[in-house]
């Protein structure tokens, strides 16, 4: 189809699951980063990480100009989204995007931008990229990330557990480059593992939240207002 790196090349940028699961038939694969955009967990999946009846969530990309205009409350330190540009072998590159046609549809569609390879000695590649849009039905907007870290952690779909795709998406983006990670998906996935801490039976939490569940019981054992102020009132001295 011509894009790519040189005539006839074809690329693809991946910054949610392609980082760890590749497409097939790619020949190089190379860490780097796309300018413009921000990465949200604001696209519902009814096909991979939910279902129609549950949807889950999974990434997208915002055009900046277009974010900086939402209430946000995690900022963005620089203006790249990290991922792996895939470089597909020319004579399977029909086969792949008839896969990925498949594999990414929901509400996604394809664009193309710019990629800045990791290792400066690389020149910039045009890349084909998934792009979740604003007006596409799956588009969730903003969210509260403590609702939406807790809506993660209970959905489910045919690829598997929705937290495995945040918890996956961490440690693939940590192991591309010193400075590849993501504020968002960073706390996201923070606040996933204390809220999996505190529904799992034998599993410890972490001390700050042991230290609230512990106040937690205290109050539970009071039976009445003015035993419970008692309490309330020894634990402020
Ligand atoms: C990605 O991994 O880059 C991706 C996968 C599916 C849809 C959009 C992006």
């Amino acid at each position: 189809m011509g894009e790519g790196g040189a005539p006839g090349e074809f690329w693809l940028f991946g910054y949610g699951s392609l980082i760890w699961k590749p497409p097939p038939h790619y020949d190089q694969r190379i860490p780097g980063f796309i300018k413009g955009y921000v990465r949200r967990f604001w696209q519902a999946s009814e096909d991979h990480r939910g279902t129609p009846e549950a949807p889950g969530r999974v990434v997208t990309l915002i055009e900046r100009p277009f974010w900086e205009t939402l209430e946000d409350v995690h900022s963005v330190s620089d203006d790249k989204v990290w991922g792996v540009a895939y470089r597909i072998r020319p004579d399977k590159v029909e086969e792949v995007q008839q896969y990925l046609d498949i594999r990414e549809i929901n509400g996604y569609s394809i664009h193309y931008t710019p990629f800045y390879p990791a290792d400066r000695e690389i020149p910039t590649i045009r890349c084909m990229v998934y792009i979740g849009l604003p007006n596409n039905p799956q588009f969730v907007g903003s969210q509260d990330p403590e609702r939406l870290a807790e809506h993660i952690l209970r959905s489910k779909g045919p690829s598997g557990e929705n937290k495995e795709y945040l918890l996956m998406l961490e440690r693939a983006l940590e192991e591309l480059a010193i400075d590849s990670g993501d504020e968002h998906i960073l706390d996201l996935a923070t606040r996933l593992r204390k809220l999996e801490a505190q529904c799992t039976p034998g599993v410890t939490a972490p001390p700050e939240v042991e230290e609230a569940f512990a106040v937690d019981n205290e109050l539970n054992r009071v039976g009445t207002t003015d035993e419970q102020e008692e309490v309330e009132k020894a634990s402020q001295q």
